[in-house]
């Protein structure tokens, strides 16, 4: 029987170190062996956000441990990995390229080939690791650093349909986060905190709401909640401003992904829809919720990837790495890391204050 295929996937963007070991079932299914992460977060929280300079150094501090523990993990000899996969961006350019430099070692001393990943289309494919997805699917990508719909025609064919055009959501919720107190990074804090506060309590803005199509605009949100917070005085009110933010965002992605099925089902004139919904935010309990609530009425299936593959990982970055590895998609050994890299090139750069709709 032919040996199935093993890829080593390597992620160091921006603060998470992580290696992942992927093989294939029987079947043809993707298979986690290991799947390790090491967060940042106590080396960041004193400043409040990621600091470049200290997050690769922590990612040279650690990846060679973490690589060990994953091939440890995963009960595979080091020379079985068939491949190497390896975040070569958008992300942060000094800890891009620790990740870089490592895997493209490894591969070199194994003789094995290199494949540069798109941190995107990682959480784009996420939902691959556990589910059956067919192309093409409508993405909803919610990370701290990004904000999109992509209509997904198969692996590297992106069509962007709507994207932020100032903060990303996930930023959102951890700049809310700081002015309300709460350590970095806030995120999950502020869905906790809402789920103790009064959703009705503030009335907050949806910037764009009725028009650009399914892009997005949050910074109007910001400067509303930032006013309202200094007023605040007691945990109670803390508390509702937490929620009454999460019910805006909640509101705010059920309308714009109303807009964005509209527009997916004009390129792809298809009964049976997708729409999946990755990166960071999409753990959120409530958004989660809401919009698979939203697929119900449309007749589109939600799929989301599972809570520990919503953040940033390298198991859907070795699933990026299969997905090539099986076209014989390889890179070569001086691939840059590129700090900007948009799924779809040819999309318009929409961001400021010069956007009008
Ligand atoms: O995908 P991710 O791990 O990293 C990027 O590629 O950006 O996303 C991180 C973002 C952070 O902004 C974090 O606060 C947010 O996702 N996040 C959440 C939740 N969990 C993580 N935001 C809202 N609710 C959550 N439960
Ligand atoms: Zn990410």
């Amino acid at each position: 029987m032919k040996k199935k295929p093993i890829i080593l996937g390597i992620e160091s963007s921006c603060d998470e170190t992580a290696v992942a070991l992927i093989t294939e079932n029987g079947d043809g299914t993707p298979k986690v062996l290991s799947n390790i992460i090491s967060s940042q977060i106590d080396v960041h929280k004193e400043f409040g956000g990621v600091v470049p300079e200290l997050a690769a150094r922590s990612h040279i501090e650690k990846i060679d441990l973490i690589t060990k523990k994953a091939i440890e993990e995963s009960k595979i000899k080091i020379e079985d990995i068939d491949c190497v996969a390896t975040t070569t961006g958008p992300g942060l350019i000094v800890c891009l390229s620790v990740g870089i430099n490592f895997g493209k070692t490894i591969a070199l001393s194994l003789k094995k080939p290199f494949v540069a990943v798109n941190h995107l289309e990682g959480h784009a494919l996420s939902p691959k690791l556990n589910s059956k997805l067919k192309y093409p699917y409508l993405l909803l990508l919610i990370s701290g650093g990004h904000t999109q719909f992509l209509s997904v025609k198969g692996l590297g064919k992106y069509k962007r349909l709507g994207t932020t055009i100032d903060d990303a959501v996930g930023e959102a919720f951890d700049k809310i986060a700081k002015l309300l107190g709460i350590e970095f990074p806030g995120g999950p804090q502020i869905e906790k905190y809402a789920e103790k506060g009064d959703k009705n309590k503030y009335k907050l803005p949806k910037p764009i709401i009725g028009k650009g199509g399914c892009n997005l605009s949050f910074a109007g949100l910001k400067t509303a909640v930032l006013k309202i917070s200094k007023q605040i005085k007691t945990p109670k009110e803390k508390f509702d401003l937490a929620a009454s933010f999460q019910r805006t965002i909640e509101e705010i992605l059920y309308q714009k992904s109303k807009v964005a099925f509209k527009e997916f089902k004009k390129i792809h004139n298809k009964k049976n829809n997708t729409f999946v919904i990755a990166g960071g935010v999409a753990a959120n309990k409530k958004i989660r919720e809401v919009l698979t609530n939203l697929c119900m009425e449309e007749n589109f299936d939600p799929i989301f990837p599972p809570n520990n593959l919503c953040g940033d990982n390298a198991a859907m970055i070795a699933m990026v790495g299969l997905e090539k590895f099986k076209l014989n998609k390889f890179d070569t050994f001086d691939h840059p890391p590129k700090p900007r890299w948009p799924l779809d090139k040819s999309a318009a750069f929409l961001k400021g204050a010069g956007v009008k709709f």
